[in-house]
């Protein structure tokens, strides 16, 4: 690709980086928490709001995070102080950058933990032990305090194995390889999943569409939260993918089909699981339980579910570790760049931090509440200043100029205005709708 080189490398092309965003986009939020707002906040109808606010931070949010990242030439802290240089506040910008990046290594800590989670259910799902006790003392032992050590540590360790090799080689190929599989893996899934008598039930839950949900404020609130967590958009782990794309990318394209990957993503992820659990009468919900008790009982139950059930977790597998792949690259980019790190070292210390940090959060509980804490104060807080430092300190002329890049005509005039007026007030309100709800996203 043309034009600046980071030294970390570039993505190959502008595919390779939406795949390395997908990536980066597609995780938990799609498969433990899209399905069941869906269906609980109004079926089909709830995707008028949903597919409202994807498009509306897809197509200015994200483009705000890439266009920054590849301006700057730079990741989340350097970024910062990039905007803020612009308005001679250099060093109040590369102090308040560390804030978002607070945000994406937090949120990789309790990521991490509950992939190792994973990984154990998927071995069991392997090893057949999944199936032999109750699902539920089987997630009890895995999410106990210190109940998934090894597994943990594997998932840490395999990120950042895959990250010291670098953005070509490293990012970019895992991306190409998990990305596709999760898509197809999940698609042979749904495909049994349809054959299961009583499965009907599960797609009248997800698209009859209840309209009456649509005068309720809590339908928009949980849609705004769910596009806006879907996306990642934090005001840092986009920033740092931008900042590796060549100059000849059209960003604001690049962000729409991102944000049509990620949808496809979440409606597959319903269309996998919630026909399944209706089909056994079992009570829908989400989160943890969702994947960690009530499918691997339906799995139990379903003919031919042990093969089903490892394809599922091998895809949780690599909906997250794309996801995590992302959070530390921020935070190793950041620390090669501020600290004059080497890559190998930047990416064994996140390593580290994450694990062993993480380490004493493997409890149920403690992941839980980390998670909350991260998400609903740090992560939102994040991308307000993401969007506020690009759209008004930076300005919207020059980060026009740099959307304009490779779009090959000028931007609409609607951008603008969506940016500043609409984009720019609605991460507020994700901030402090997080607060009063105790988490949206
Ligand atoms: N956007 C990622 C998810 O949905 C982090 O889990």
């Amino acid at each position: 690709m043309n034009g600046k080189n980071h030294k970390n490398g570039n993505f190959s092309s502008t595919i390779g980086f939406i795949i390395a965003c997908v990536g980066s986009a597609v995780g938990l939020g799609n498969i433990w928490m899209f399905p069941y707002r869906l269906g609980e906040y109004g079926g089909a109808a709830f995707l008028i709001p949903y597919l409202l606010f994807v498009f509306l931070f897809g197509w200015v949010g994200l483009s705000a995070e890439f266009a920054i990242g590849r301006r700057a030439g730079t990741g989340t802290v350097g970024a910062y102080r990039y905007c803020f240089a612009s308005r001679g506040k250099e060093k109040a910008g590369k102090v308040l950058g560390w804030f978002p990046l607070l945000g994406s290594l937090g949120i990789a800590i309790g990521y991490s933990i509950v992939l190792g989670w994973v990984l154990r259910t998927l071995f069991g799902a392997v090893w057949g032990t999944l199936f032999e006790a109750d699902p539920a003392a089987f997630f009890a032992e895995a999410a106990g305090a210190f109940g998934s050590v090894p597994w943990h540590l594997l998932i840490v360790a395999g990120v950042t194995v895959i990250l010291v090799t670098g953005v070509t080689k490293g990012i970019e190929k895992a991306s190409k390889v998990m990305m596709p599989l999760f898509f197809v893996l999940f698609v042979v899934v749904a495909v049994r999943v349809a054959f299961l008598p009583g499965a009907s039930e599960g797609y009248e839950f997800l698209f009859v569409p209840k309209w009456e949900k649509l005068l309720q404020a809590d339908t928009w609130v949980m849609a705004m939260g769910q596009a806006f967590f879907s996306l990642s958009i934090t005001g840092s782990g986009m920033i740092v993918y931008g900042a590796y794309l060549g100059e000849d990318a059209d960003i604001p394209k690049a962000s729409v089909r991102t944000a049509v990957f990620d949808t496809l993503a979440a409606l597959l992820s319903g269309l996998a699981i919630m026909p399944a659990v209706f089909a056994f009468g079992i009570d829908a919900g989400s989160g943890p339980s969702l994947i960690f008790v009530t499918l691997p009982e339906v799995f139990r139950q379903m003919p031919g579910g042990r093969l089903i059930a490892v394809f599922f977790f091998i895809s949780v597998i690599f909906a997250g570790v794309t996801s995590l792949i992302n959070m530390f690259e921020a935070v190793i980019e950041s620390w090669q760049t501020q600290f004059g790190a080497s890559r190998k070292k930047a990416a064994l210390l996140c390593g580290g931090i994450t694990f062993l940090a993480g380490l004493f959060l493997e409890k149920e509980s403690s992941a839980g509440a980390w998670l909350d804490m991260v998400s609903i104060g740090i992560v939102p807080a994040g991308a307000v200043l993401g969007a506020v430092s690009v759209y008004y300190v930076l300005g919207y002329p020059k980060i026009r100029e740099e959307l304009e890049k490779g779009h090959g005509k000028k931007l609409n005039r609607a951008f603008g205005i969506a940016a500043k007026y609409v984009y720019v007030p609605v991460t507020v309100l994700v901030l402090v709708l997080g607060f009063l709800y105790g988490g949206i996203g």
